[in-house]
């Protein structure tokens, strides 16, 4: 099968494909690295062709309801139009575990999103996962006060974002089956935990300092709005083994 990849440089984006690589099929990779804005447009119809499926894994950084609502829309949009006129017949999405409960800031945009995608022209999956074990060091160094790094208050049971990977690509050369069971890790952790376990794995200064975010979005990441919800499928790998993993990959944070 051919199936592009938009966001193919990312955390779990170049898992991705990897997985798509390994399982013998074609990857198309959808980034403005390779060529393809995908809030213009730009590229995309061309790297559509001959695509049977494709898996969504882009992202931007922000914290703001509008930002992130308007880079999710655009993208999602531009995505389910070129794919219909391209005669793309699946469309696989990955969300987070808990947006519905907490719309605001950077999940306003994730559910948005999941509604056109569930709207949309093109058949579709959506999976949501809880927060990959690569998060901490996504958050590592974000906000910094001095010598200290900030990181939010937070309960999250982080899963392995090649896991995550995984079965994604299983997902996207099955048929579109909608809404699927949610993906989190086996265990339950405190966020700042977890960035002061991976600094120390990854030989970098470690003054890590727990701030609650103020409103309805840093609430949800406090009281466990994020967590598994029953009926989640468990991934395998700990935070502590994949952190066990960081010195000799030498992790990416992108
Ligand atoms: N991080 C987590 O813990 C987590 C947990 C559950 C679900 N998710 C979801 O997983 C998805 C991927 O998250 P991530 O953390 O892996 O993302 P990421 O590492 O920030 O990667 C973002 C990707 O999007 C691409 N991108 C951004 N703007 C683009 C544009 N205008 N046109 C084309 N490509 C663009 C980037 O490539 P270029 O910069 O080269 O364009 C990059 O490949 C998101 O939908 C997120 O909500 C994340």
């Amino acid at each position: 099968m051919k199936i592009a990849v938009a966001g193919g440089t990312g955390t779990v984006g170049h898992h991705v494909v990897d997985v798509v690589r390994e399982q013998g099929h074609e990857p198309v990779i959808l980034t403005r690295s390779a060529g393809i804005d995908l809030i213009t447009g730009d590229g995309l119809a061309r790297a559509l062709a001959g695509v049977d499926a494709v898996i969504d894994v882009s992202s931007t950084k922000t914290l703001s309801d509008a930002e992130s609502r308007e880079f999710f829309g655009t993208v999602t949009r531009n995505l389910l139009d070129a794919e219909a006129a391209a005669g793309v017949g699946h469309h696989v999405a990955l969300s987070i575990v808990g947006v519905d409960l907490a719309p605001y800031g950077y999940y306003a945009g994730k559910v948005l999103q999941e509604q056109l995608v569930e709207t949309g022209p093109v058949p579709w999956t959506i999976l949501r996962a809880t927060q990959f074990h690569e998060f901490a060091s996504q958050l590592y160094g974000r906000i910094t006060l001095g010598p200290f790094v900030l990181v939010p208050s937070m309960q999250s049971q982080p899963v392995a974002a090649r896991e995550v990977a995984e079965r994604l690509v299983a997902l996207a050369t099955d048929a579109p089956a909608g809404r699927v069971a949610d993906l989190a890790g086996p265990r339950v952790e405190r966020m700042a935990d977890m960035v002061r376990r991976y600094a120390k794995a990854a030989g970098k200064p470690a003054r890590i300092i727990q701030m609650p975010l103020p409103g309805a979005y840093g609430k949800a990441m406090r009281v466990g709005t994020l967590l598994a919800k029953p009926g989640a499928d468990r991934g395998v790998q700990t935070f502590d083994e994949w952190v066990a993993t960081v010195g000799a990959r030498g992790i990416r944070s992108s």
